[in-house]
């Protein structure tokens, strides 16, 4: 039977999902090292077992990455025959391409490092950008989709006349899903970001918001600036509540205080990243994953 090895950044996915699958967990002990270096011990034997080490890599990424390294071969040391590393939000996988001349290629780092240290497979959740998915060239590395889970926890809402808005065209493929979940309808902004600076712009759009539930949707929100450009362009046009759902909640920079100046009444987020908006749990979809590929 799988052993599950929680990482310090998932605790509570990490009991959503021995739950689910009906795993022991093992024990494991964190520490740091007065000048900020990450020690990491598995305390069980796991000898002959499927290590299922889950750990999510948010602020501050460095140190979350680290460690899930350090669980992994904490992992093999404590005698499992195999590693499945599940890391629900993976650090840099915004970085999938060089964009400008001699930038490193920080998510193609992130996938030669896990299998150099000897993860078996990657388990992770609407990875921003499916081309890092390729950088794993010796182990398979699945990607989930959690926007139905986000599409059933919005019908508790209620929502009136939805509109489920992406904040730019490359997400509309998941508003488009996650409306015909909820039976309404989908549409999407034009936003570009200047490479150098970051800084977000959004288009102007006609679109029938007033009276209405909007519910702006992205994979990530980071600083906020691309929720924020949506949110302010859909208030002009007095809808009932604009709520903003994500996979992957970050918050830096105050987003979240950005967010509600900015007319959302509601942030809500998947525990792909543990906070006081991850109402929608993912354990489900890496559960059954999980018992498919074990077999139980
Ligand atoms: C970008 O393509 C992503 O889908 C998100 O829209 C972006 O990462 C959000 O970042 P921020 O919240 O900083 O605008």
């Amino acid at each position: 039977m799988p052993v599950l090895v929680p990482g310090p950044a998932s605790p509570q996915l990490a009991q959503r999902l021995a739950k689910a699958c009906n795993y022991t967990v093992a024990k494991v002990s964190y520490r740091v090292f007065p000048d900020g270096e990450s020690y990491v011990r598995v305390e069980s034997n796991l000898k002959g077992e499927t290590a299922i080490v889950v750990q999510s890599c948010p602020p501050p990424q460095d140190k979350r990455l680290m460690e899930l390294l350090q669980l992994i071969d904490a992992s093999l040391r404590a005698g499992s025959s195999k590693v499945f590393a599940i890391v629900p939000y993976f650090a840099y996988s915004r970085q999938d391409k060089v964009f400008l001349d001699y930038e490193a290629l920080s998510s193609k780092i992130i996938a030669k490092i896990i299998e150099a240290i000897g993860a078996n497979l990657l388990i992770t959740v609407n990875i921003h950008s499916d081309l890092v998915l390729s950088y794993f060239e010796k182990i398979k590395a699945l990607n989930l989709d959690a926007f139905p889970e986000v599409a059933s926890y919005l019908t508790s809402y209620n929502l009136r006349k939805p509109l489920v808005l992406s904040p730019d065209r490359k997400r509309y493929p998941d508003a488009q899903r996650v409306a015909r979940l909820i039976n309404g309808e989908a549409a999407f902004l034009e936003k570009k970001r200047d490479l150098l600076s970051g800084a977000v712009t959004t288009e102007e759009k006609e679109l029938t918001l007033e009276g209405r539930d909007i519910v702006i949707v992205d994979d990530i929100i980071s600083t906020g600036g691309t929720l924020i450009n949506a949110a302010k362009i859909v208030s002009r046009g007095n809808p009932s509540r604009i709520i903003a759902a994500c996979i992957h909640g970050l918050y830096a920079n105050n987003a979240l205080e950005k967010l509600a100046a900015a007319g959302v009444s509601e942030v809500v987020s998947t525990d792909t990243i543990e906070s006081p908006t991850s109402k929608i749990s993912v354990a489900r979809i890496i559960a059954d994953t999980l018992k498919e590929l074990t077999g139980g």
